[in-house]
C-alpha cells in the first residue's frame, strides 16, 4: 500500500482499537513523526489483552498448517527481549517479561507417548524443543505431581504479563505524541475513488490519510463502505481464573502446560490458569464447566493448588480468522491497513506487528513474513467506489 502523504510527509494516521495491536503500531509511528489519534470504544487494553495469559509460545503453540504464524512467531520471539527493554524503558515501568521457558508435561502414559510423537513433528520444523526426563523436570519444579512421566522442554517460549504490557504500550504511545480517545465507537470506515477517508464517530467523519483496524474480535462489527464481505474475524471465548500463590514461595516458576490447561506463574504471586476454547460468540459468563476442567487439568499436574486462594476468574474473546491466522496488510482501498485476527497469539506477534504495520504505513514496504497473511487470503475485497 502506498500511504497518500507519505512521500511528502508522515501521515495523518487513525488507528481503530487500543489493544496491545493497536497501542503498539500507534507508538511505532508516533516515534517515527506520524500523527496518530488511537479511538478506542472502551478503555485502552481493556480487551483480549487484558484477558491473555501473556506466553510468547511460538513453539509450544505451533500446529499443522500454520508455517506462515509459525514463522512469524519465531521472528516475534527473537524481537521480544530489545522490544520489552525499549519499551520499559520509554514508558518508565516493568512489563514482567520472564525468560524461564516451558515445560509441557506428561502425566500420564499416554501423555508421554502423544507427546515424544508431538515432538516428532516440532523437530520437523527445527523448533529447539527435547524431551525432559521426569527426574530433570523435577528439579525443576519439586511440586508437580507424582505422576510426572517427563516433559517436552521448550527453552525458548516465554512470558510477558500482558496487563503491564498494555499500560506500559499505552503510556509509550502518548509520552511519543499519539493522541488516544477513549469511550469512542467507530461505526465505519469511509473511502472514495479508491482513497481512504476517515472513519466515522457518531454520524461524523474524522479524516485521516491511513487508517489501522486493529479492533481484535469486533473487528468485523466496523463496516468498510462497500465491503463484501465483511472481515472473516470471530470471537473465539476464553475463560481464566488466578490464584494467589506466596510471591517468596511460589509453586511454579516455568510456564506448564498439560493437558487440558496451562499454568503462568507471575512475579507477583499471581498463578494465572487458562484457558477454555469456546465458540459462543461475545457471552461474557464464566461458567461452572469451565472453572471446573481448568482447575481439575491444573490440580491433576500441581495438586498443592488447592491451598491456594482464588483471586479473579475472567472472560476473554480471540479474534479469530477463518484459518486461525492473522490478517496483516494493506486493505482493499489505499490508505486502509488490517492489523487484526491474532487469534491466540496477539501478544506474542505485537512487536512484529508493530514493526511490520508502521514499515508500510511510513515506507509503503511489505515485510516478507505478512505477506501470506493479507486479508486477499480470504477473497475479501472492495466494491467499486
Ligand atoms: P484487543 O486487545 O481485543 O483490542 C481491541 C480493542 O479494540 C479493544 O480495546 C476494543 O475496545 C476496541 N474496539 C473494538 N471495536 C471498536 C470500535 N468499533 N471502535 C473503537 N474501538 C473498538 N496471546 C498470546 O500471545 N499469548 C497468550 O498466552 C494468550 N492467551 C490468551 C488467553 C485468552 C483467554 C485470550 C482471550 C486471548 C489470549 N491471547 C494470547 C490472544 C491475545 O490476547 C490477542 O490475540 C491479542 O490481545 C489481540 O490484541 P488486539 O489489540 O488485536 O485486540
Ligand atoms: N495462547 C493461549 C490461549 O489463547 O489461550
Amino acid at each position: 500500500m502506498q500511504a497518500k502523504a507519505a512521500s511528502s510527509a508522515y501521515p495523518n494516521v487513525i488507528v481503530i482499537g487500543a489493544g496491545v495491536i493497536g497501542l503498539a503500531i500507534g507508538w511505532r509511528l508516533a516515534q517515527a513523526g506520524a500523527a496518530v489519534t488511537l479511538l478506542d470504544k472502551g478503555t485502552a487494553g481493556s480487551g483480549a489483552s487484558r484477558a491473555a495469559a501473556g506466553m510468547l509460545a511460538a513453539c509450544a503453540e505451533a500446529e499443522p498448517g500454520e508455517r506462515d504464524l509459525l514463522a512469524l512467531g519465531r521472528a516475534s520471539q527473537a524481537l521480544w527481549p530489545a522490544f520489552a527493554a525499549e519499551l520499559e524503558h520509554a514508558a518508565g515501568c516493568t512489563i514482567g517479561l520472564r525468560r524461564e521457558g516451558t515445560i509441557i508435561a506428561a502425566l500420564t502414559d499416554d501423555d508421554r507417548a502423544n507427546l515424544q510423537h508431538h515432538l516428532v513433528f516440532l523437530r520437523s520444523l527445527d523448533l529447539p524443543v527435547a524431551w525432559m526426563p521426569a527426574a530433570e523436570v523435577r528439579q525443576r519444579e519439586p511440586h508437580l505431581a507424582s505422576s510426572l512421566r517427563g516433559a517436552l522442554w521448550s527453552p525458548e517460549d516465554h512470558q510477558v504479563d500482558n496487563r503491564r504490557l498494555a499500560a506500559a504500550l499505552r503510556t509509550a504511545a502518548c509520552k511519543a505524541g499519539a493522541t488516544l480517545h477513549e469511550g469512542v465507537a467507530v461505526e465505519r470506515i469511509a473511502h472514495g475513488n479508491g482513497h481512504i477517508e476517515g472513519v466515522v464517530v457518531e454520524g461524523t467523519l474524522r479524516r485521516a490519510d491511513v487508517v489501522v483496524l486493529a479492533a481484535g474480535a469486533w473487528s468485523r462489527e466496523i463496516a468498510i463502505d462497500g465491503l463484501v464481505p465483511r472481515l472473516p474475524v470471530r470471537p473465539v471465548k476464553g475463560q481464566m481464573l488466578a490464584l494467589r500463590m506466596d510471591p517468596a514461595a511460589p509453586l511454579l516458576r516455568h510456564v506448564l502446560r498439560v493437558p487440558g490447561a496451562y499454568l503462568v506463574p507471575r512475579y507477583d504471586g499471581r498463578l494465572i490458569i487458562g484457558a477454555t476454547v469456546e465458540e459462543k460468540g461475545f457471552d461474557q459468563s464464566v461458567t461452572a464447566g469451565g472453572m471446573l476442567s481448568l482447575l481439575q487439568a491444573a490440580w491433576r499436574a500441581l495438586p498443592a493448588i488447592e491451598e491456594l486462594p482464588l483471586d479473579e476468574t475472567w472472560v476473554g474473546f480471540r479474534p479469530g480468522s477463518r484459518d486461525d491466522q492473522p490478517i496483516l496488510g494493506p486493505g482493499p482501498v489505499e490508505g486502509l491497513v488490517y492489523a487484526t485476527g491474532h487469534a491466540r497469539n496477539g501478544i506474542l506477534l505485537t512487536p512484529v506487528t508493530a514493526r511490520a504495520i508502521s514499515e508500510l504505513v511510513l515506507h509503503g514496504t511489505t515485510d516478507p513474513l505478512i505477506r501470506p497473511l493479507r486479508a486477499g487470503r480470504f477473497g475479501v475485497r472492495a466494491a467499486a467506489a
